[in-house]
């Protein structure tokens, strides 16, 4: 039963980097520039509390699967139900969407805001836009769900869906909005583009990590395992754990879709580098060929690996959170939710790759659940459960 349980991991799903550029907290140079200013932390923290409907995010304990690959703790945040909009996600645009509602000398009927998005980003900005009185036009591109633009219409936005793939939709709507004198809130940012907005987003995501640091209390992680697009996410993770927990911080490793590697290659390559997607990965939020020019530096002197997985192991992952065979609580994970699960079940599954990660009996490993099933057709699909 165990064994079946993770038989499609077995063969080659499952490639991994070291970060050689990763700057120890002793050499750390005290002039770098922090993402977050420990003031920003708790501005960020203190909006995001105070909106109606705000609770804290579950950390889950899966101790069936953590027996079953022979490690302490598996700790699952699960995001399923951030603010009704099914992932983290719900605290990054939507909190920039707010941030610019403030902004001295804005009119704010007279906005319209503009991002390209995949799905959870675009909703998050769409929701914070309704509730903050403005027009919102959405880009998505080819490969979008039609579950995923309906959500988007539903929370009010206008919906513009163009050829091409993630990143083309990028620029389409930097382009229209240049046009336009639209507002760009994107979670992204290209060298030459400015990063203020993306940098906002990424202070709503932090709201994530103080939680995290308080439902740890003492029991700090060995490892986390953080699925990465554009490293929004990923820089956010290493930045807000090693401000809190100092040199106890967990390992990180960033995990990407084979078919979408931008980080890894960057990391490979040591510099900032764009990948072509000639296949869309099932990891719909994790499709993206540039790195984010906000997170990257980040990336490069704190994350410590960075692994690619198969698409294969998806599907397993999120039917095994769901079916639960080693008796633990039943989980709703969306397919980029489960890419941190899955890069750690592979890893247990190969004896150079665990060393390598420093995996060992005495880990606790925590993975971000950062979605729940927000295409539910996609998720009944994928799994056979009904989301
Ligand atoms: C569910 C989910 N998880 C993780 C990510 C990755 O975040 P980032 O693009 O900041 O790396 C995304 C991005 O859209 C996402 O939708």
């Amino acid at each position: 039963m165990i064994q079946d349980a993770f038989v499609a991991f077995s063969g080659p799903v499952v490639k991994h980097v070291s970060n050689s550029s990763r700057t120890s907290i002793a050499h750390e140079q005290s002039e770098t520039t922090p993402l977050f200013s420990k003031q920003a932390l708790v501005h960020g923290h203190r909006c995001i509390s105070a909106w109606p409907g705000y609770c804290p995010t579950p950390l889950l304990n899966l101790p069936g699967l953590a027996k079953a690959l022979h490690v302490q703790d598996i700790l699952y945040k699960d995001e399923a139900n951030r603010f009704g909009l099914g992932s983290f996600k719900a605290l990054g645009g939507a909190f920039a969407v707010s941030q610019l509602a403030h902004a001295p000398g804005t009119k704010p009927a007279a906005l319209t805001v503009t991002t390209a998005t995949d799905g959870n980003h675009g909703r998050s900005v769409a929701w914070g836009a309704r509730e903050h009185g403005h027009r919102a036009v959405i880009y998505i591109h080819a490969e979008v769900s039609a579950g995923r633009e309906q959500a988007l219409r539903d929370h009010g936005a206008e919906v513009v869906r163009v050829d091409g793939n993630y990143d083309d939709s990028v620029r389409i709507c930097y382009q229209a909005a240049r046009e336009n004198g639209w507002t760009v809130v994107s979670d992204t940012t290209y060298a030459g583009s400015g990063s203020d907005v993306a940098r906002t987003v990424m202070l709503g995501y932090s709201v994530m990590l103080t939680e995290l640091v308080e439902q740890f209390a003492d029991n700090i992680p060995t490892h986390v395992f953080v699925q990465g697009g554009v490293g929004g996410l990923a820089a956010t993770v290493c930045e807000c754990l090693r401000l809190a927990c100092e040199d106890r911080a967990p390992r990180v490793i960033v995990v990407e879709p084979e078919l979408a590697p931008c980080l890894f290659v960057s990391a490979s390559n040591n510099t900032p580098t764009k990948v072509e997607i000639s296949q869309e990965t099932l990891m719909a939020g994790l499709s993206c060929g540039e790195v984010s020019s906000v997170a990257w530096p980040v990336l490069q002197r704190r994350a410590d690996d960075f692994v690619t997985i198969a698409d294969s192991i998806v599907a397993p992952t999120m039917t095994m959170l769901r079916d639960s065979p080693f008796g633990d609580a039943a989980v709703v994970a969306g397919e980029s939710a489960v890419a941190g699960l899955a890069a750690f079940i592979a890893a247990r599954q190969i004896d150079s790759l665990s060393k390598a990660l420093n995996l060992t009996a005495d880990s606790r490993v925590l993975v971000l659940g950062t979605e729940g099933a927000t295409d539910p057709a996609v998720y009944q699909r994928m799994t056979g459960f009904p989301a």
